[in-house]
């Protein structure tokens, strides 16, 4: 067996195993879970929307403020004047097509500020993931920033070459959901500013989540596994409301994307933060991702996550401070409260 498939079991009592902390595999499926611990943020009704539709807004899961100052640095990060809209849409060389679409994206690549960590340890935000996996023993991932300007000019997404098949930026699944045995996955944003509907972002079909089962039974054997091609007037696309610092969760076969910002002047902006049960025998990820915290270096888990290109965020800050529960999240220290192995490898590869 490749390591790569190698299934290691998360340090959690609910029975959850991953290859890659992406994606598990579970005995029941998220949305059929029953709960063992009491909620935390969730409350009863917000549990059962969660369940029904894949998806649940906590609302100020970190300080509006919080999220303001974030946003001030998601500007300060690119250099960007939130004032001068001419500055949004500056020429600039692309490393690759990949780097090209980021930019129509929106993506900003900054992982490590002291700011973001501040949301990933945040106890709110840390109990609603415990809310829907219904386990304490986390981690979180280390991902970006977004800030999406009106798409015209150099981030028009008409730039963009349409496909058939395969990911659509406006509606996808981020798993595979044609398999027989369905892959677990919990994503999350955090709004950094209030957007209207026309400023774009995140959308879902909840009516296709809550008949899923019965929609795919009727599909034909080679349907698209992540484009869901369906008609909006039979599964509604819709656009939850967000305000700065609101927390948004969906379940990965929740069909969802991103839409274009079709605003005059105004920008869209959030910071991606999920949680997912804690691979702590996994140990190259561990240690990759320790590393990538203590040296800003670029995380590692998914190949579109490409760096800053003008000025590398290692060469601005230095590492964030954790606290317990931002070093548990992280995978410095074990959930276990074992932390001479965790601490013992992390001396020996100081010294190395
Ligand atoms: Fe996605």
């Amino acid at each position: 067996m490749p390591a790569e498939t190698f299934l290691h079991r998360a340090a959690s009592d609910v029975p959850y195993f991953s290859a890659d902390g992406e994606t598990y595999l579970a005995q029941t499926q998220l949305r059929d879970l029953r709960k063992n611990l009491k909620l935390r943020v969730l409350s009863e009704e917000d549990f059962a929307f969660w369940q029904t539709y894949g998806y649940i807004v906590v609302r100020e899961a970190i300080p509006a403020d919080h999220a303001r100052r974030l946003l001030d640095f998601t500007w300060d990060f690119q250099g960007l004047d939130p004032q001068r809209p001419q500055t949004w849409y500056d020429d600039r060389e692309w490393r690759s097509d990949l780097d090209r679409e980021l930019h129509v994206y929106g993506f900003v690549e900054a992982y490590h500020h002291q700011l973001m960590w501040d949301s990933r340890q945040t106890q709110r935000v840390y109990d609603a993931f415990v809310d829907v996996w219904d386990c304490e023993e986390l981690w979180v991932t280390l991902d970006r920033l977004n800030l999406n300007p009106p798409n015209i000019k150099n981030r028009d997404r008409a730039l963009i070459a349409p496909t058939d098949r395969g990911f659509d930026i406006n509606l996808h699944w981020d798993v595979d959901t044609t398999l027989g045995v369905l892959p677990q996955r919990v994503q999350g944003i955090i709004a950094l500013n209030d957007t209207t509907a026309e400023q774009g972002g995140f959308q879902c079909a909840p009516e296709l989540f809550r008949r899923f089962e019965k929609w795919r039974a009727l599909q034909p054997d080679d349907r698209d596994p992540i484009r869901p091609n369906t008609d909006p007037a039979d599964f509604p696309v819709v656009r939850p409301e967000l305000k700065a610092g609101d927390l948004l969760i969906w379940n990965g076969l929740l069909a969802h994307g991103v839409a274009p910002n079709t605003s005059p002047d105004g920008v869209r902006s959030a910071q991606y933060l999920s949680m997912m049960p804690a691979l702590e025998t996994h140990r190259s990820l561990r240690e990759s991702r320790t590393d990538s915290w203590r040296t800003l270096s670029t995380p590692e888990w998914n190949k579109t996550l490409v760096g800053d290109a003008t000025r590398h965020e290692s060469l601005r800050y230095g590492p964030a401070a954790l606290t317990d529960l931002g070093a548990k999240l992280l995978g410095l220290k074990s959930w276990s409260g074992d932390t001479d192995r965790h601490n013992g490898e992390q001396a020996c590869a100081e010294s190395a």
